[in-house]
């Protein structure tokens, strides 16, 4: 499967993404964990992003969008990938559908996490202390600025699936397991809608 996983800061993409590809057996891709990693190892993709991310901007589109574009061409990424954190504006979204046409590939699913904006700000300040403060973009400023992003830039992405008729909300103020269980029934359901096309 393909899927896409939208949702504001601490809506739980990463935790839900990582159980997704554990058991569907399919690559997690998360575009928050490849900058990261390019930032610590100072790469040039890194040494561009390091400054944006600390104060809670996007990375340009042509970067991630690269970045994906490569990362999806990996063997790994052969039998399905659950993207966390992209496509994050509706340039990236273009992007992506480029990158599948030409590629002969579709999304499955698009799940959007929705959560109260108090429950996301004490979330992410529980990780702080959880980590001791391990990412630069976890201090109360840097969230502010995630979060009106999040409002501004990533808001038309959901508005983009939905007219496509791929947008399937969850409940993401749910305990953990049972956000688990809802995207399970909700792709569930999509496998079952494609089978039954499949048979005519
Ligand atoms: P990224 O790493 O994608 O961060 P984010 O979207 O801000 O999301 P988080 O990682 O903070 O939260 P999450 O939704 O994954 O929640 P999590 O599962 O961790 O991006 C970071 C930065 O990189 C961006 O600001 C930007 O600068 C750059 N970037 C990345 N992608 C980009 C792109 N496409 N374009 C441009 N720039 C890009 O959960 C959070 C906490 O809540 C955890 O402690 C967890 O245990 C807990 N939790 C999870 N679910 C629940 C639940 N149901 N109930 C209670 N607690 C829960």
């Amino acid at each position: 499967m393909r899927i896409v996983l939208l949702g504001p800061p601490g809506s739980g993409k990463g935790t839900q993404a990582a159980r997704l590809s554990e058991s569907l057996g399919i690559a997690h891709l998360s575009t928050g964990d490849i900058l990261r990693s390019a930032v610590a190892a100072k790469t040039p993709v890194g040494l561009r992003a390091a400054q944006i991310i600390q104060r809670g901007n996007l990375v340009p589109d042509s970067v991630v969008i690269s970045v994906i574009a490569d990362r999806i061409e990996q063997p790994d990424c052969s039998s399905g990938f659950i993207l966390d954190g992209f496509p994050r504006t509706i340039a990236q979204a273009e992007g992506l559908d480029e990158l599948l046409k030409g590629r002969g590939i579709l999304l499955d699913a698009v799940v959007e996490l929705t959560v109260d904006e108090g429950a996301l700000i004490a979330r992410i300040e529980g990780r702080a202390r959880e980590t001791g403060g391990a990412r630069a973009d976890d201090n109360p400023e840097t969230v502010r600025r995630r979060l009106e992003v999040y409002r501004s830039r990533t808001t038309p992405v959901s508005a983009y699936y939905r007219a496509q008729g791929q947008l399937h909300g969850v409940d993401g103020m749910l305990p953990i397991d049972e956000v688990t269980k809802e995207i399970g029934e909700v792709l569930g359901g999509v496998e079952l809608q494609r089978t039954a096309l499949q048979n005519g």
